[in-house]
């Protein structure tokens, strides 16, 4: 099957409480690491990738990429997402890639850092669901804004910083009717990368309560969580006992996550644990074999270790089982969707003359001559 709209997937995963995965991808490892987990899980995929990830690749390796996957997986639902684009150029450069869903990450500026106004958010995603409902592709909008950043797309802000910037409900109810966006990413106090809390977070920096509200006045919307990596200590580990430098942090603790698909949560962007993972496994192999020069030797370690952690996630988000069991719709069925055709007019039936007017004696129509069959008019043709 060719790649479907994320929308697909949202919907599916909304009637059936469960919530899916969005990795992110920049070589072939990393996909093939995804599919091979969807694979063996019958599991829908969203696979995503950011900006710089589509400076890395180029363009045309990712989208054959794609297509490998597509071709090698026919029975897979796989949307291609783009990931933060900073701007309406980047969504619409993506959705020429084919890529069938987009987040317009309006909540910064287009240098992807300054923190942006609500009407800047809201006139660049209303111009980047204008042309990607038209061409029946997804679209994720972002209110609110992430905080701080290592490495990867952030606004880099402090704790403090971000803790202002955690989504406003009321605005967030705003937001999806001025845009109309298919889902909305919300700020909750994650971040981007390795580094995201110094203690197993509490609510009161991990703060989930903002996701039930969000629900309970958007109930219909699809909620997405970024900076949803969970860091696990394992990994953190593996890393610093082949000689990494990671400092003491926490993540996003699966239970939180899967608290947030009971409150609408259909979206959980995981890039850290997968990149965490990579490391780790690359590390061991060049600590335990330096003689190793054969990247085949440690790229194979390394794609199943990501392979291992996007299992598990697919399982606890609930994803496992669901792929066969969607009705997969293609960007052009989309389109009808987006842009309903409206309804004929019902025919208007000739009033009943009112009994007044009845009365009034109908104007005489002016005598026509009669047509002799075979006669020309005399109108010109
Ligand atoms: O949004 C953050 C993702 O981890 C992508 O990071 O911009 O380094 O590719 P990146
Ligand atoms: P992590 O850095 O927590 O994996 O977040 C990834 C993300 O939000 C991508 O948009
Ligand atoms: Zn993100």
């Amino acid at each position: 099957m060719p790649l479907v709209p994320m929308r697909i997937l949202l919907d599916h995963a909304a009637e059936n409480n469960y919530g899916l995965a969005a990795f992110n991808v920049n070589n072939m490892e990393q996909i093939q690491a995804i599919m091979e987990a969807a694979g063996q899980t019958d599991s829908p995929v969203i696979v995503q990738a950011s900006k710089g990830a589509r400076g890395y690749t180029n363009d045309a390796y990712l989208r054959h990429l794609m297509l490998a996957a597509v071709e090698l997986n026919p029975k897979l639902p796989i949307a291609m997402h783009q990931d933060h684009g900073n701007s309406p150029e980047t969504c619409l450069s993506a959705m020429k890639q084919g890529f069938t869903s987009v987040m317009m990450d309006g909540s910064l500026s287009a240098d992807g850092k300054t923190p942006s106004t609500y009407e800047y958010n809201v006139q660049v995603t209303r111009q980047v669901v204008r042309a990607a409902h038209a061409k029946g592709v997804t679209v994720e909008g972002e209110i609110g804004t992430l905080g701080g950043i290592e490495d990867g797309h952030g606004a880099g802000l402090t704790a403090a910083e971000a803790a202002k910037h955690l989504t406003d409900p009321a605005q967030a109810e705003r937001f999806v009717a001025d845009t109309g966006v298919d889902a909305l990413a919300v700020a909750i106090g994650t971040s981007h990368g390795a580094y995201k809390f110094t203690h197993k977070p509490t609510g009161d920096v991990l703060v989930m309560s903002v996701i039930e509200e969000i629900h309970r006045r958007l109930p219909n919307c699809h909620l997405v969580m970024h900076g949803s990596s969970s860091v696990p200590q394992e990994l953190l580990e593996i890393i610093r006992r082949y000689g990494g430098q990671m400092k003491e942090t926490y993540g996003v603790p699966v239970e939180e996550i899967q608290r947030g698909i009971q409150h609408g949560v259909r979206k959980v962007n995981v890039d850290t644990d997968c990149r965490l993972a990579i490391t780790g496994a690359i590390r061991k192999v060049f600590a335990e074999h330096p003689e190793e020069f054969d990247p085949r030797k440690y790229l194979s370690p390394a794609r199943d270790a990501m392979k291992e952690v996007c299992v598990a996630r697919m399982t606890a988000f609930g994803q496992a089982g669901n792929a066969g069991k969607i009705k997969v719709r293609t960007c052009k069925q989309m389109i009808a969707f987006y842009n309903p055709k409206p309804k004929p007019k019902a025919r208007k039936v000739a009033k009943k003359p009112a009994r007044k007017a009845a009365r009034k004696p109908a104007r005489k129509p002016a005598k026509k001559p009669a047509r002799k069959p075979g006669r020309k008019t005399g109108r010109k043709r």
